[in-house]
């Protein structure tokens, strides 16, 4: 069964069309790519999802049911959480402090502050600093950490990897095993395809507010520069 699943979604700004007949599915439990360069309307896409911007035409649909019309408030309790690029950290709380405020939204579900802690060591010896201290990995990792305590079904996340360092990248990526295995189905927006190659069994890709490919990654690596080159990267 898919979790998610747009239908031909047109969205604009005023006048100016983002995203054109866009259909994306992400099972259940999936981890699932969408990869475009910079301006190609993948955070268009996420926010679509996330009811913050509207759907001129076209479908949403979250485990089976038809949720064109809900809001985003609707679409977080019903169980999608969104991890914008801008990750939106509290400068003037503690870490623990931007994770609590997290736990309001109380939908029941595996996650709580210990297994955020778990997940991510290196929040628990940063409990006590501000947010405006942080890293951009340890950014990333609490922007992570309070979708999940929101026990989200399905994570979207814009480009959690970008700008960090290697061995960085490499505890998201564990990360985000962990997460999937949990059973939470991710849909994982980069700007290449290292990350997305190393996660994702299937992929698409965007340009211009056209999906231009989807596939199987297998299918992907045997024509990369082929495909690659729809999208310009
Ligand atoms: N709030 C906005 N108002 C007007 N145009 C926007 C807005 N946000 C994005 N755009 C435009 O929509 C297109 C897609 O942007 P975006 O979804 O942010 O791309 P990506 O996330 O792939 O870099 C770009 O041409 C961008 O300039
Ligand atoms: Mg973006």
């Amino acid at each position: 069964m898919s979790i998610l699943e747009m239908q031909n979604c047109n969205v604009f700004y005023g006048k100016a069309q983002a995203l054109h007949d866009v259909s994306i599915i992400v099972g259940d439990g999936e981890i699932v790519s969408l990869i475009g360069r910079n301006g190609a309307g993948k955070s268009t896409l996420l926010k679509a999802i996330m009811g913050l911007n509207p759907i001129k035409s076209g479908t949403r649909k979250f485990e089976g049911r038809d949720v064109t019309n809900a809001t985003t408030e609707m679409l977080g309790r019903s169980g999608i959480a969104f991890v914008p690029e801008d990750r939106r950290i509290f400068a003037t709380l503690s870490v623990d402090e931007n994770l609590r405020i997290a736990t309001v939204m109380g939908r029941k579900g595996p996650w709580n502050l210990e297994r955020v802690y778990n997940l991510f060591p290196r929040l628990k010896e940063r409990m006590n600093s501000r947010g405006d201290t942080l890293s951009g990995g340890e950014q990333q990792m609490l922007a992570v950490g309070r979708g999940l305590l929101t026990n989200p079904k399905l994570l979207l996340l814009d480009e959690p990897t970008e700008g960090l360092a290697p061995l960085v990248v490499a505890d998201l990526i564990k990360a985000m095993e962990l997460i999937n295995a949990e059973g939470v189905a991710i849909l994982l927006v980069e700007q290449n395809l290292k990350v997305p190659l190393k996660l994702a069994k299937r992929q698409y890709l965007i340009d211009n507010g056209h999906i231009r490919w989807s596939g199987k990654t297998d299918e992907l690596l045997a024509e990369r520069e082929k495909i690659e080159a729809l999208i310009s990267l």
